[in-house]
């Protein structure tokens, strides 16, 4: 749903969580309180957990901080606020990897961000949709561009979880890591996950797009069509309220170095540190080829990248990512 600037600039006041009443806010924006009453029925379909209460107000609950770019530069590094060559912020967009996929034939450069209060058509790995409500998440992408082609970025979905997990554990985050080839995880649950798109000629050069998508504070109803267990940053933090703009910052402080060198790094540089990461070494797994079901024990990645599986009959292969799914034995959910 497409925001009116009168609805984002009612949703700004609501967003400290307080009662408004209803004839401040017309005040506050020139409207009659009967339109106030009919924007706020707008905004409750976002899913947002706005109410009214006869004798107060409206009220936000829980309260929003909404994505605001000044709030977001604030906790940018310098060297990572020089290498932004855009930061666009939408209400509502299809994806924000499509976005800046067609940006890319706009003249999109290397530090194009992209980020959305809601997407309607999230992609998520494997085809999926990914869950996308209004102003509850992170929904995030990046671009840069190499001159090399698109083998040198073998392995840099790895590195984006290698920038993801350093910029949670920076928030105070720890219990948290990651799931082959690209989900973000904590206690055996799905946090976040990692798409990247690249697009351009086999010699070069190439374009890559990096999708990260964070659950903070998913709504319980949105997250009825997600297929397997979730968990998101509020209810890890037990109380209070995640700054997403923060979080956003931080993950591109973490992002920005690894995709300005990593036509020179390639996986090397983070595989040790992934490693400690993986939340799945030698933890009793199934894996998905196709129609082709493994059990067996999940034994890491080597050093290109690909996960090690040992079968049951103890036999072990590596596997790219592709088409492959991974997931914890007694887990009977796709992941
Ligand atoms: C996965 O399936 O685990 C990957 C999900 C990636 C979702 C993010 S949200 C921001 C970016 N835009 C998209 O459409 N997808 C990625």
């Amino acid at each position: 749903m497409a925001l009116k600037s009168v609805q984002k600039e009612l949703l700004k006041l609501l967003a400290d969580g307080q009662f408004h009443s209803g004839r401040k806010l017309s005040g506050q924006l020139g409207l009659s309180r009967t339109a106030i009453w009919n924007h706020t029925n707008e905004l409750k379909r976002l899913g947002l957990g706005l109410h009214s209460v006869t004798g107060r107000g409206y009220r936000l609950n829980p309260p929003l901080e909404l994505l605001e770019s000044d709030l977001i530069h604030s906790h940018l590094e310098l060297a990572v606020a020089k290498q932004l060559s855009s930061l666009e912020i939408y209400d509502s967009i299809d994806s924000t990897n499509g976005q800046l996929s067609k940006a890319v034939h706009l003249g999109a450069s290397s530090g194009a961000v992209c980020l959305a209060e809601s997407q309607t058509n999230g992609r998520g790995r494997l085809g999926r949709t990914w869950v996308s409500p209004f102003g509850r998440n992170i929904y995030l992408s990046s671009l840069w561009q190499y001159e090399a082609g698109p083998a040198i970025l073998s392995g840099l979905s790895l590195a984006v979880g290698v920038a993801a997990i350093r910029a949670l554990n920076q928030e105070g985050f720890s219990d948290v890591g990651l799931k082959w080839p690209n989900d973000i995880f904590s206690n055996g649950k799905k946090l976040g996950g990692i798409l990247i798109e690249i697009m351009g000629d086999a010699l070069g050069p190439c374009t890559v797009i990096v999708g990260v998508g964070l659950n903070v504070d998913l709504p319980g109803q949105s997250a009825e069509e997600i297929d397997q267990p979730w968990t998101d940053l509020t209810k890890m933090m037990g109380s209070g309220v995640v700054s997403r703009n923060r979080i956003a910052a931080r993950l591109l402080n973490e992002l920005f170095p690894i995709l300005e060198n990593f036509d020179q790094t390639g996986l090397t540089e983070y595989h040790e540190e992934w490693s400690q990461m993986d939340c799945m070494a030698e933890k009793r797994a199934t894996l998905r080829i196709g129609k082709e079901l493994l059990i067996g024990t999940a034994l890491g990645i080597d050093k290109s990248g690909l996960l090690m599986f040992e079968d049951e009959l103890g036999q072990r292969k590596s596997y790219a990512s592709g088409e492959v799914s991974l997931r914890v034995v007694d887990d009977n959910q796709d992941a």
